[in-house]
């Protein structure tokens, strides 16, 4: 029996706690008391990362005839940052409190009017969460009872801190102190990481890290056009590091400093149906998802306002998911135009037009581009597969079990060899000789510490889809069979060695 869902900050300790209890997740530079934005991966996050990222590649770029793949470097020519329009406005509005030194970004900032009797008696705030209106709600209430408000407090209307007047500023509470009167006006915070490269420090040496991987394609387009077969419409892929200097990093590994990308940019004629590709993508996209086993209700599209959009993109749709801090951004489809091209095209003096046979006429290919960030995925397939489960053993005795129930595409471990018993060396040899071989085709674990129940509950909570128990009955029975243990079911059943590997095979590719 499954326990009601957790509250959402439970849900959310639960998970991190058991990412670091495990070794998927560890605060970078933790012995010096953690770099805020920055993670590291344990032995096990490693290997769930790198099946995330393993799918992608197949699935984007192996099993398909029209995308291919490039790796291309972090730092770049300055100018192709310059080109691109992320020096003069890779920015996000910042807003500082001067009391407690802490900033905010101010399209997470949200405040309210508190109104009773049809006049403004002062404002609350709120940074966003997964209730923000109903925070700002409470604190209205509160305000009005602290300050013995008489009246009827009308409905809260909720303002995102961009919108603030010059008047109102001033009055609206920092949510650092509750205090109004210390928070600044936003101004435009550029988020690219700087550098420099070469032996001079100056400005003719200043570089960035690379804040999106897309770049990497859009200025590789004609080395990839020169050196492959491909043609319109065709992709190009990039799975790679990214870094963005975040004004407020959080929510664990979802918004981080460092970062991992996997995009892809698909070129399309000028006067291909983009709307057509643009859906197809976000349909791919969506389709991925649910393959790594990420379960469609929490899932949903937003489709951005138009009037929102930059002046090149045509539409972007976002592929939303439900972390327990409220619906978030998971995955971006966006149909920029021929923006890149052009910009690159024009500030490199190369021209980064193709030649159409059919009209005998040059023109810049538009994109597609759906881009998503690896730790995101990371963590919605940790939130959607994180379960305690209530379970009653034989003798009625009653316990809690962890499980994560991961797909076992990218599970870490696929399958765990355990001897029934450590001091039986009929059992434990059968059992290394298994593991031996299992690990050459699957991430295989071999344990023998413990008794066997407690091996199960370990493998549960990371995750493993099944575990294989060698007993008397493999050793003295007929046919050499192992009793393999299903990790959702907990089902049990006898197969023999070629059923497991064509169970593994089956389940894992
Ligand atoms: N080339 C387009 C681009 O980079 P974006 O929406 O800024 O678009 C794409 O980023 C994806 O990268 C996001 O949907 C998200 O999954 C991931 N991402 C962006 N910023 C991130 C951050 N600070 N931490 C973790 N992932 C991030």
């Amino acid at each position: 029996m499954s326990k009601p869902a957790a509250s959402s900050a439970n849900l959310m300790e639960s998970i991190v706690s058991l990412a670091k209890r495990r070794g998927f997740v560890f605060q970078s530079s933790e012995i010096y008391g953690g770099y805020n934005g920055f993670f590291d991966f344990g032995p096990l996050g490693i290997e769930l990362k790198k099946n995330i990222r393993d799918c992608w590649w197949d699935d984007m770029v192996r099993r398909r005839d029209d995308v291919v793949g490039i790796e291309t470097s972090i730092i770049m020519h300055p100018k192709v940052w310059q080109a691109s329009g992320h020096v003069g406005g890779f920015t996000d509005p910042l807003v500082d409190c001067k009391v407690s030194k802490q900033r905010f970004r101010a399209d997470q900032l949200f405040f309210a009017a508190v109104i009773v009797g049809g006049e403004t008696k002062g404002y609350v705030s709120a940074l966003e969460s997964a209730d923000t209106a109903g925070e700002l709600q409470t604190a209205a209430e509160l305000m009005k009872r602290k300050q013995a408000i008489q009246g009827e407090l009308a409905p809260i209307v909720m303002q995102e801190f961009t919108e603030a007047t010059p008047e109102q500023i001033p009055l609206i509470p920092s949510p650092a102190t509750g205090d109004p009167g210390s928070l600044t006006p936003p101004r435009d915070f550029n988020m690219m990481f700087e550098t420099n490269v070469g032996a001079l420090r100056d400005g003719s040496s200043l570089s960035y890290l690379r804040p999106e991987t897309a770049q990497g394609m859009f200025v590789d387009f004609k080395p990839v056009v020169d050196t492959t077969r491909v043609k319109l419409p065709f992709g190009i892929a990039q799975i790679g590091k990214s870094f963005r200097n975040e004004i407020t990093p959080r929510n664990f590994i979802f918004r981080s400093r460092e970062f991992e990308q996997m995009e892809m940019e698909y070129f399309i004629h000028e006067d291909a149906d983009w709307e057509s590709a643009h859906k197809e993508w976000i349909q791919w996209c969506w389709d991925w998802l649910l393959s790594i086993g990420l379960p469609a209700d929490l899932l949903s599209l937003c489709d951005h306002e138009k009037a929102k959009l930059a002046f090149y993109s045509r539409g972007t749709t976002d592929i939303m998911f439900k972390y327990p801090f409220g619906v978030q951004e998971l995955w971006g489809i966006a149909a920029r135009g021929n923006y890149d091209l052009t910009q690159h095209g024009e500030a490199s003096g190369k021209t980064q037009e193709i030649f159409d046979e059919a009209t005998k006429k040059k023109f810049i290919p538009h994109v597609i581009e759906p881009a998503v960030g690896v730790d995101r995925i990371f963590l919605a397939v940790l939130c959607a597969a994180y379960e305690e489960e209530e379970i009653t053993d034989d003798k009625g005795k009653t316990e809690t079990r962890t499980v994560l129930h991961l797909s076992p595409r990218i599970a870490p471990v696929k399958v765990a060899v355990l001897p029934l018993l450590k001091n039986k060396e009929e059992l434990t040899t059968r059992a290394k000789t298994l593991y031996k071989k299992l690990q050459r085709r699957f991430a295989a674990y071999y344990d023998e510490a413990g008794a066997i129940g407690r091996r199960y509950r370990r493998q549960d909570e990371i995750g493993t889809p099944y575990c294989v128990t060698i007993d008397f009955e493999t050793i003295e029975g007929e046919g050499d069979t192992f009793t393999l243990r299903e990790r959702d079911t907990m089902a049990q059943k006898r197969v023999t060695e070629p059923e497991l590997f064509a169970l593994l095979d089956e389940q894992v590719y």
